[in-house]
């Protein structure tokens, strides 16, 4: 399972980078500008330098709904580095979008998807990811995790390469069960990975091993 930062934070992203278990990073228009990122320059600047911090994929979103302007910023995202993957909405021109950029190479994630029949739609346009909002289901008494087992079974049965990218994931328990249901990739805050290291039994352990040392080496 492939784990990706969900933030344009500098810092976080160095942070999951170091702590030798990141593959990618995920970004949307919510989170660039969390950081105070506007501005057509500092966005490229700040992409380069998330592309600078990690080795794997990095998502970055158009910000326009119609096909031609999803188009050219796309075309312009790709160009900052090898490692930008284009965002786009699961939206009509967005679907139209993708199957563009999947016809000239252009790898895309298709974001905002809350079910199976978006999924299955952005696998046919040849999306490179999905990204199912779980938290944001759990959110409306939805249970999110059932998306994700939909679109498992959906991709298996006909062998769509598209990866399930889980996304608007928000604690330990959320990236625990999304590998038991396959997804591919699980996009979540530093929180959440650091989260999956803590046992309160490692600490008691770990205190009763290093005292017991340190009784038979006075
Ligand atoms: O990857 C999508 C994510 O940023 C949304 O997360 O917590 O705002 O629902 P959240």
């Amino acid at each position: 399972m492939k784990f990706f930062i969900d933030t344009a934070n500098l810092s976080e992203i160095q942070q999951a980078q170091d702590m030798g278990v990141l593959d990618g990073v995920t970004t949307n228009p919510s989170l660039m500008a969390k950081e105070g990122i506007s501005g057509v320059e500092k966005i490229i600047a700040h992409y380069k330098a998330i592309c600078s911090i990690v080795d794997g994929d990095v998502s970055a979103e158009v910000i326009s709904t119609n096909y031609e302007g999803m188009i050219s910023e796309g075309l312009e995202l790709v160009k900052i580095d090898p490692k930008i993957v284009v965002k786009v909405p699961m939206i009509a021109d967005g679907v139209k979008a993708i199957r563009y950029f999947t016809d000239n190479g252009i790898r895309t994630n298709c974001t905002l998807i809350f079910s199976s029949g978006q999924a299955l739609i952005a696998a046919k346009a040849g999306a490179t990811y999905v990204s199912p909002f779980i938290g944001r289901l759990d959110d409306i008494s939805t249970n999110g995790m059932d998306l994700i087992e939909s679109i498992r079974v959906i991709y298996d049965n006909y062998g769509y390469e598209t990866e399930i990218l889980a996304a608007s994931v928000r604690h330990p328990m959320h990236i625990i069960q999304c590998a038991q249901l396959g997804a591919d990739v699980m996009t979540g805050p530093l929180s959440a990975i650091s989260a999956l290291i803590k046992h309160p039994l490692t600490d008691i352990g770990l205190a009763k091993f290093l005292a017991d040392h340190a009784k038979s080496n006075k």
